[in-house]
């Protein structure tokens, strides 16, 4: 009996000092920050990167960093965030996989005081201390320059990302100022208009293939919205003899995505340095938890960053630029800058046709 009052003592002793410490952590005993790290998904090769970027950047800084993937499950995801808020997260930083049920996430942590950083992906809720991203409107520019730098006629397919992706309708938003014009003077036909669930390729592949059976081949251009999907695309358009013939655009700078470029598939892409990202995010995560207000952020409305008119409240945002890539100029912006490797992007190329190593 006496040693289970004094259990209880302790017990009762130790909650009251996490209380103090703001939250009832066991991090918070010691005063490390713990930065929570959510990811949808792990499928493009941006995420995983990015994972080990994060948690070792907040290594250096000293504190703790817990990840969690969530598999593409928006459900999942919510369950993850909110355990992390249980293990004494001090902040959070998210990748939704939807950034209308994430937002139930954002509310919560807010409840508690815990301030949410969207990465890359807005969420949908004012709550959000902050969202970090590039300009994905000038992503999607970026892609319709692309494709339509080298055919400008014809009948076009227009390949979005994900649904559930925010960022998937800005992308399409930029791809269309390039790309309506064209459709208004009437040289562009646009024949297919989809969205590309979970940005999985095996989807994309498989609208493709779709596309081109009810089109009968009769494509002659591809605006797709990532390297992943482009790829899974290009698959498709391989069987029927249209790889390399038709445009079709990308995003990421994947490795794959590269490959494609140098080897004459894929049109272009459009490099986005998550190494620049990254270290805002964790900056910035520090500093939210320490309590501090953190400058460089432009408000924007919830309706400007989702073109929806019904949605209320602002989040302060910052957006880093991006980066056309094509043929031309791979080399020095992805290969000399060490974004991709150079003997794995150059793989299969024979020797005596690639650009000098660095
Ligand atoms: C987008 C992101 C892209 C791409 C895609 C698939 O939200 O901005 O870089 O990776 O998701 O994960």
């Amino acid at each position: 009996m006496k040693r289970i009052l004094f259990l209880i003592l302790i017990v009762s002793l130790f909650g009251t000092m996490a209380f103090a410490n703001g939250g009832s952590d066991t991090a918070a005993a010691d005063n490390t920050i713990v930065v929570g790290v959510s990811f949808s998904d792990y499928s493009t090769d941006r995420w995983p990167r990015e994972a080990a970027l994060l948690t070792d950047l907040g290594q250096k800084a000293g504190v703790q960093v817990i990840t969690q993937v969530a598999n593409q499950d928006p459900k999942l995801q919510n369950d993850q965030i909110e355990n992390m808020i249980l293990q004494g997260a001090d902040v959070l930083i998210i990748i939704a996989q939807d950034g209308d049920a994430a937002a139930s996430a954002v509310d919560a942590a807010a409840a508690e005081g815990i301030p949410t950083i969207a990465y890359d992906r807005l969420i949908k809720s004012s709550n959000l201390s902050a969202y970090l991203s590039f300009d994905n409107v000038e992503v999607g520019r970026a892609q319709g320059r692309g494709v339509t730098s080298i055919v400008d006629s014809g009948n076009f397919v227009m390949l979005g990302g994900s649904p559930t992706d925010n960022n998937a309708t800005l992308f399409r938003q930029g791809q269309m100022e390039v790309v309506q014009p064209l459709v208004d003077s009437g040289k562009v036909t646009i024949v297919a208009d989809q969205w590309v669930e979970n940005w999985d390729p095996a989807n994309a592949l498989k609208n493709m293939e779709n596309i081109l059976t009810a089109q009968s081949n009769n494509v002659d251009a591809v605006v797709a919205s990532n390297d992943g999907t482009a790829l899974g695309a290009l698959q498709a358009m391989k069987a029927q003899g249209l790889a390399g013939k038709v445009p079709i655009s990308g995003q990421d700078a994947t490795l794959a995505g590269c490959k494609s470029i140098v080897e004459g598939e894929l049109t272009m892409t459009v490099f986005k340095d998550v190494r620049k990202l990254s270290p805002m995010a964790m900056d910035m995560a520090i500093a939210l938890a320490k309590g501090e207000t953190v400058p460089g952020l432009t408000d924007f409305t919830l309706a400007q960053l989702t073109l929806d008119d019904t949605l209320k409240g602002s989040v302060p945002c910052l957006f880093l630029d991006v980066v056309q890539v094509d043929a031309d100029n791979l080399y020095d912006e992805v290969i000399l800058t060490g974004f991709q490797p150079y003997d794995e992007v150059y793989r299969d190329i024979p020797e005596g046709d690639r650009p000098p190593r660095p």
